[in-house]
C-alpha cells in the first residue's frame, strides 16, 4: 500500500528539498546582498582590529556568525560591513572610533582578496557577482557617528560609506532613537528635527535579532519569513530586503544562526509561494534597484548643504567651537597669544 503511514512526511521532505535546490539554483546567478553585518565589531572586541593575528583568520575563525566558508555556504554576494560604535562614544570619540572600524573593512579586503572585493556602487557589487566574491561596501550604524556634521557625513561618503543608519540606541539632536517608543528615553524631536528631516522611498531590510523578530528570546526561521510576508503585503514584494544583523546580535532564530542559511531562507520564501522574481527581489534585485536610484540622484549637480545645526543643539563640554558666530576669533584665543608673545620674547633677545 503505497500511501502507508510514512508517504505523507516523505512528500513534504521532497518537496523541501526540491526547495531548497531551487533556492540555490537562484542564489548562483543571484547571490544575496546583505545589509548588516558586525563582523568588524566582533574583530574589535576579540582582536582589537589586528587582523594579522593567527586568532583572527577569517577562514577559520570559529565562534563568530560569520567567517570565510560560512559566507560561501551562504551564497552571500555581497555585504554592507557595518562601521559601528557604541552610543557611550557620542560626543567623545565616536568619529575616530567609526574611522577605524571603516580602516578595518579595508584591511579584509586587501588581506583576503580572493573573498573581498571592497567596492563602493552598484557596477562594484554586480562585478563581484561575476568574479565570484564578496562585494564589501559600509555601512555606518547609528547617527552620533556623524557628530551631527553634514562635513563628516560627506567625508565618510569619500571614505566609501554608502549608508547611515538615523541612529542606535541614543537620540542624536536630529532624529530620536527606538527607545522613545519604549518610554526608556524622552522624546526631544518627535522623530526627526527640521536638521535631521531627509526623503524617503527606500526598503526595508529585516534584523534577525530573536527578540526583533518574536519579542521574545526565541524564534525561528518560519517568523523571519512571516515578516518579509508582511512587509510584502503592506508595501509589495519590491520592498523587502535582509539586513541579517550576524555578529550584532547575541540570539538569532532557530534556522538562522549564522550567514551560511540564507538558502533556507529564500526555500521558505518559494514554499510560501513567492515567485523567483520576487525572491531574487529580497536577495538582491530590490536594493539594487534603490541603489542604482540613488547613485542617479547623487550624480545631479546639487551644491552639498552647508548650513550646520545650531551649535547650541550640540553637547558636551569638550566641544570647541570654531567657525560659529560669537566663538573666539583666531587671535584672541589663549594658545595664539602665549605663541605670540613667546615669538615676541624671542625676537627681543636677539636684538
Ligand atoms: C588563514 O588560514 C589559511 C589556512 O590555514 C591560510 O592559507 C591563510 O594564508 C591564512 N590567512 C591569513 C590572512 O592569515
Ligand atoms: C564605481 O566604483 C568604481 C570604483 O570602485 C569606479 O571606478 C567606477 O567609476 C564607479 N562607477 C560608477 C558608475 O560610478
Ligand atoms: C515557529 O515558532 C512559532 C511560535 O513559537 C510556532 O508557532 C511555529 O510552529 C514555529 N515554526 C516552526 C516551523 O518551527
Amino acid at each position: 500500500m503505497w500511501a502507508s503511514w510514512w508517504f505523507w512526511p516523505l512528500v513534504a521532505v521532497c518537496i523541501a528539498d526540491q526547495f531548497r535546490d531551487t533556492a540555490e539554483r537562484i542564489m548562483q546567478s543571484t547571490p544575496v546582498i546583505d545589509g548588516h553585518n558586525d563582523l568588524p565589531w566582533q574583530l574589535l572586541k576579540l582582536f582589537n582590529n589586528q587582523l594579522q593575528d593567527p586568532r583572527a583568520n577569517l577562514t577559520s575563525l570559529a565562534h563568530t556568525h560569520t567567517n570565510i566558508p560560512k559566507l560561501r555556504a551562504g551564497f552571500v554576494g555581497a555585504q554592507f560591513w557595518s562601521a559601528y560604535t557604541p552610543c557611550d562614544t557620542q560626543n567623545k570619540d565616536a568619529v575616530k572610533r567609526t574611522l577605524e572600524q571603516i580602516d578595518v573593512i579595508h584591511r579584509m579586503c586587501w588581506l583576503y582578496p580572493e573573498t573581498f572585493l571592497c567596492v563602493t556602487n552598484s557596477t562594484g557589487i554586480r562585478q563581484a557577482f561575476r568574479e565570484g566574491k564578496v562585494a564589501s561596501l559600509v555601512g555606518v550604524e547609528g547617527g552620533h557617528s556623524i557628530d551631527s556634521s553634514l562635513g563628516v557625513l560627506r567625508a565618510l561618503y569619500h571614505l566609501g560609506m554608502r549608508y547611515l543608519t538615523l541612529t542606535h540606541s541614543c537620540n542624536t539632536p536630529w532624529a530620536d532613537n527606538w527607545l522613545v517608543d519604549t518610554g526608556v528615553d524622552e522624546a526631544r524631536s518627535q522623530g526627526l528635527s527640521l536638521f535631521g528631516q531627509k526623503q524617503t522611498g527606500s526598503l526595508v531590510m529585516v534584523n534577525f535579532y530573536s527578540d526583533y523578530v518574536s519579542c521574545r528570546a526565541e524564534a525561528n526561521l518560519s517568523q523571519v519569513a512571516d515578516h518579509l510576508d508582511h512587509i510584502k503585503k503592506v508595501a509589495g514584494a519590491g520592498a523587502v530586503g535582509l539586513g541579517g544583523d550576524y555578529d550584532g546580535v547575541s540570539r538569532l532564530p532557530s534556522g538562522l544562526k549564522d550567514v551560511s542559511k540564507y538558502p533556507d531562507l529564500a526555500a521558505e520564501l518559494l514554499r510560501r509561494q513567492w515567485t523567483e522574481a520576487e525572491v531574487k527581489g529580497v536577495l538582491a534585485d530590490n536594493l539594487l534597484r534603490v541603489f542604482e536610484a540613488v547613485e542617479q540622484a547623487s550624480s545631479h549637480t546639487q551644491a552639498p548643504g552647508e548650513e550646520p545645526i545650531p551649535l547650541g543643539q550640540l553637547e558636551a563640554s569638550c566641544r570647541t567651537s570654531y567657525g560659529y558666530s560669537g566663538a573666539p576669533s583666531l587671535h584672541l584665543q589663549p594658545g595664539t597669544l602665549l605663541a605670540s608673545l613667546a615669538l615676541l620674547v624671542l625676537c627681543l633677545c636677539r636684538l
